[in-house]
């Protein structure tokens, strides 16, 4: 039998699948407290709660015939003809997917098997969902819908942005793509290179609309780890600005955002950017980033000693544990900035399972976790500094126009001043500030929502006119 890597002793999938299927018959056959019902339940009940205990969910997917464990392919060759039956049988009652999560109770375990055994046909594929509930079995659930296929129906995103890049950002990109591909291949961080960075960051792309548009708005790539940290350190940056931090401070902040991913140049790029669920061992190893990091900054000489405490803290949360264990210690305030600007650039980046996020979407998660994964200030301070329609983002008024965002305004962040965009989006049309209101009082324009920018192909270095002063600011 091939079993699943999960660093414990996994269970049998196939004898659960199978021995679900033979409750359902027998709940046919005899009354519900029959001692052979009792006895397939126990067992059932034993295989469920022996998985939840090492994992947060039990997930048996069926994809194209191959049954998956939590993600994870799964093959038993020595009862074929039997799993091929049982597979039948999940298939002739609409049944891809079976999820159980922790709190599951023997009976509803007999509950879900007798309603199966009602269904008898489900090829027209009905949602089971409701029928569940209304029997009170709230910890299984049935689905036609199969997680996992995103491995065969996602977008295949670039690994990097396409569109041209404000010049100033490129040169930062291929900056820290050479660091972080230096420590990938064994070599040492560079203490100068990176200061040189930050700086390059602070003093010149900060100031560049163009860049922190390309950096601010929806990202329709895969990025890379090294894209990721140079927009995770102007996050970061435009923070540190909203907070009054003085140069110095904020020079340590933007070198340690710039750093807190760096352990992931040793965890091999196929777990990094693999879609769907990781089984424990996957998981395991991505988590160890965070203890990889510290351990590669602290070895590394002339880095300010925050960095290291940011690569091992940016995945806790103040009243969520995340990752690693430290036990009750609260993050730094530094891993605390990081953290908000780490989760903000990966929603709105893309993944081969989801469309990226749009910013005020990304921003309303953000709220929802404020004082229990995030510190409520910074939070606060990062949607400001922000807001739902940052720079670079293209957008729509209720009246039918698109524009541009070029300036947010502080007072008023749910208007900003569009640049109103021409119908090939190459050229600006015009200036007009959506927080201007009528006679009566009412907003001339209302922003509406954020667009997709994959179609268009907008050139942000185009549209929006560089400056040098910060385009977001208090
Ligand atoms: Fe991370």
């Amino acid at each position: 039998m091939t079993t699943i890597d999960s660093g414990t002793d996994p269970i049998d999938a196939l004898a659960l699948l199978r021995g679900f299927v033979s409750l359902r018959r027998l709940a046919g056959m005899y009354p519900s407290g029959h001692p052979v019902i009792a006895q397939k339940l126990d067992e059932l009940h034993a295989i469920v709660q022996a998985h939840l205990r090492q994992s947060p969910v039990l997930t048996i997917d069926v994809i194209r015939g191959e049954v998956h464990l939590d993600g994870v392919a799964y093959r038993d060759d020595g009862m074929a003809t039997a799993t091929a039956q049982t597979l039948s049988e999940l298939g002739t009652l609409g049944i891809d997917s079976l999820h159980i999560t922790p709190g599951v109770e023997r009976d509803e375990i007999r509950l879900a098997a007798e309603l199966l055994d009602q269904v008898r046909d489900n090829t027209s594929g009905e949602n089971l969902e409701a029928r569940l509930a209304a029997r009170g079995i709230r910890h299984i659930s049935f689905g036609r819908i199969v997680p996992l296929d995103t491995r065969w129906r996602g977008r295949i995103w670039p690994d990097a942005p396409t569109s041209p890049l404000d010049p100033l950002y490129a040169q930062s990109l291929a900056q820290a793509e050479q660091a972080f591909d230096t420590v990938s291949s064994g070599g040492s961080l560079d203490a100068a290179s990176v200061r040189d960075l930050v700086q390059l960051l602070i003093g010149e792309v900060v100031r560049s609309n163009a860049a922190l548009g390309q950096i601010l708005s929806l990202k329709e790539y895969e990025n890379l780890t090294y894209c990721h940290s140079v927009n995770v350190a102007i996050l970061s940056l435009l923070l540190a600005r909203q907070l009054a931090f003085d140069e110095a401070t904020t020079f340590i902040l933007v070198e340690s955002a710039l750093l807190h991913d760096i352990g992931k140049t040793r965890v091999p790029l196929e777990i990094v950017k693999k879609p769907g669920a990781l089984n424990r061992a996957e998981r395991k190893l991505i988590e160890a980033h965070t203890t990889f990091g510290a351990e590669i900054l602290m070895e590394t000489p002339g880095l300010h000693p925050m960095a290291p405490v940011v690569a091992l803290e940016h995945h806790r949360g103040l009243s969520e544990p995340g990752y690693p264990d430290l036990g009750d210690a609260t993050p730094h305030i530094m891993s605390q900035i990081v953290s908000v600007a780490d989760v903000y650039e990966a929603m709105t980046g893309s993944r081969s399972y989801r469309e990226p996020l749009r910013p005020e979407h990304a921003c309303l998660v953000l709220a929802r976790q404020a004082g229990i994964r995030f510190n409520t200030a910074f939070v606060k301070a990062f949607v400001a500094a922000v807001t739902f329609f940052p720079l670079g983002s293209l957008v729509r008024t209720n009246r039918d126009e698109t524009g541009v965002v070029i300036r947010t305004n502080p007072k008023d962040p749910m208007h900003p001043v569009l640049g109103l965009v021409s119908d090939d989006l190459e050229r600006l049309l015009g200036e007009v500030d959506t927080s201007v209101r009528n006679s009566s009082g009412a907003y001339e324009r209302q922003v509406v929502g954020t667009l997709p920018q994959r179609e268009q192909g907008v050139d942000l270095t185009k549209l929006l006119p560089s400056s040098d002063t910060l385009a977001v600011s208090a």
